[in-house]
């Protein structure tokens, strides 16, 4: 047998594998990253197998001392991954084999690298999603307490990016952090489905050995063994199921982004950025760019991408394991890092975000945000509401011609449009009463923004990692 033919399936071939072949259906470059997973599932399986009476506990013992080994090999970067031994897994066994002899190729009696590799993602999915949600918690953490502290600063409100009713800056938030709440169950939700474990099922079918697949679950972890063995090698939903998360999540960060970005221009100058979280320009000295949102709103397309690949994947593979599955991992990989990294940079931001309360309260008056209002005042008053419409309409083009909000106009000019106007208008007209009489819950007034805070505070608490 050619040294270039790997010796783990090397028996029945006649000819070494083409070097291009090898490299080219090789994984280890990326799924190297997989190691301590692979070490932890491998370590668990001897166990089990002892536990049954495949292995002698000597022979366990020598496995579990050769693998714990290899790890610190791994972890202190002397390990020698070799392209021609394929992927992570058999490069750790052969490695194994190397420092203990024959006992390290008993540890593979049982399984297959097919159920071997989607247990190994599936720990590694556990693990991060465990990390992602500490970065989201945080996050949210911060947006409720931005959100309490902003719960009377005034903004305008706006629907097709036009000015439409004041709301307050923290009711804003509040609507950033609800996105999150949502996102949150659906990161929860698919845990659940990825603490289900594949080993066991081996290449496709079980195993004829008297495995024990409860022992190894609950070894690793694992909420139970997959029901079925054919769909624990080949099934990626989980997969699908995180990056689909991922695809959401970033797209509600993009969309909070793009606010943050427009907020921060000389137009909007709603808010400020601490310098750290900005960069200047080569050329153009007065500049300080919001990068880090245009990254995060940038970085989304790739994560949908992903999302993409991974569906398109799946989408005519026959059962079971295909080779095809190899190539989950790099999306993944890619999906994962690049959600956490944005969780990072936007829970590290977001409790810095500096509102400029004058300057949103000045915008908030222009733009006659207070049309509404005045419409609701006038039905109050008996006006039926189309003709309320009508009525406010014309005080706005007036104000319009003469450059004045509805708040500027004296009583007779407004009663120009109206002789039901009357003095008591300008509660209503005022940004602070525009915001206090949307008095009830979902509403913009700031005892309201205070109360979905504590509320959103208590549901978050609520939440148990990994429940
Ligand atoms: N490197 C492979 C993967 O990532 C491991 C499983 C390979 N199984 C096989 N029968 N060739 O999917």
């Amino acid at each position: 047998m050619s040294q270039a033919t790997n010796q783990s399936w090397g028996g029945r071939f006649s000819e070494p594998t083409d070097a291009f072949v090898a490299r080219f259906t090789a994984s280890v470059t990326f799924d190297q990253r997989l190691a301590s997973q692979d070490i932890q599932g491998s370590i668990a399986h001897a166990t089990m197998l002892a536990r049954v009476g495949v292995l002698t506990d000597d022979e366990r013992d020598a496995i579990i001392n050769g693998l714990n080994e290899v790890q610190g090999e791994i972890e202190r970067g002397e390990f020698n991954w070799s392209v021609p031994l394929e992927d992570v897994h058999m490069n750790i066994e052969a490695r194994l084999t190397e420092k203990i002899g024959i006992t390290g190729k008993k540890l593979h009696t049982g399984r297959s690298r097919n159920d071997q590799v989607a247990t190994d993602i599936r720990l590694f999915m556990r693990d991060e999603i465990d990390v992602i949600e500490v970065e989201l918690k945080r996050l949210r953490e911060g947006m409720i307490e931005l959100a309490d502290r902003e719960a009377e600063t005034i903004m305008p409100g706006f629907t097709h990016l036009q000015t439409a009713q004041p709301v307050t800056f923290g009711h804003h938030i509040l609507a950033w952090q609800e996105m999150l709440a949502r996102d949150h169950e659906r990161l929860l939700d698919c845990r659940k489905r990825v603490n289900v474990m594949p080993l066991g099922a081996a290449a496709l079918a079980g195993t004829t050995y008297p495995i024990d697949r409860h022992v190894t679950a609950e070894l690793l972890g694992f909420d139970r063994p997959s029901e079925n063995s054919l769909d624990a090698v080949s099934d990626r939903d989980f997969a699908i199921e995180f990056t689909s998360f991922a695809s959401i999540l970033l797209m509600h960060l993009s969309r909070m982004s793009e606010e943050l970005v427009l907020w921060t221009s000389a137009q909007f100058n709603f808010i400020d950025l601490p310098d750290r979280f900005c960069t200047g320009s080569s050329i153009m000295p007065q500049k300080k760019n919001p990068d880090v949102p245009e990254l995060v709103r940038g970085k989304t397309g790739r994560v949908y991408g992903h999302l993409m690949s991974l569906l398109t994947l799946m989408k005519s593979q026959p059962l079971a394991y295909n080779k095809d599955n190899q190539e989950d991992k790099e999306p993944l990989f890619d999906a994962v890092d690049t959600v956490r990294d944005c969780l990072k940079a936007f829970a590290d931001m977001v409790p810095a975000i500096e509102p400029k309360k004058a300057s949103m309260y000045e915008a908030a008056r222009r733009g006659f945000s207070t049309a509404t209002d005045l419409a609701d005042y006038l039905v109050r008053k008996g006006v039926a509401f189309r003709d309320a419409h009508e009525i406010v309409g014309q005080s706005v083009a007036y104000g319009l011609k003469t450059e004045k909000d509805l708040s500027e106009m004296s009583l007779d000019e407004l009663k120009q449009f109206s002789a039901t106007i009357e003095q008591d208008v300008f509660e209503v007209l005022t940004l602070e009463g525009s915001v206090a009489a949307r008095n009830h819950i979902g509403g913009t007034a700031p005892n309201q923004v205070r109360a979905a805070a504590q509320r959103a505070r208590e549901a978050l608490s609520a939440l148990k990692a990994g429940a």
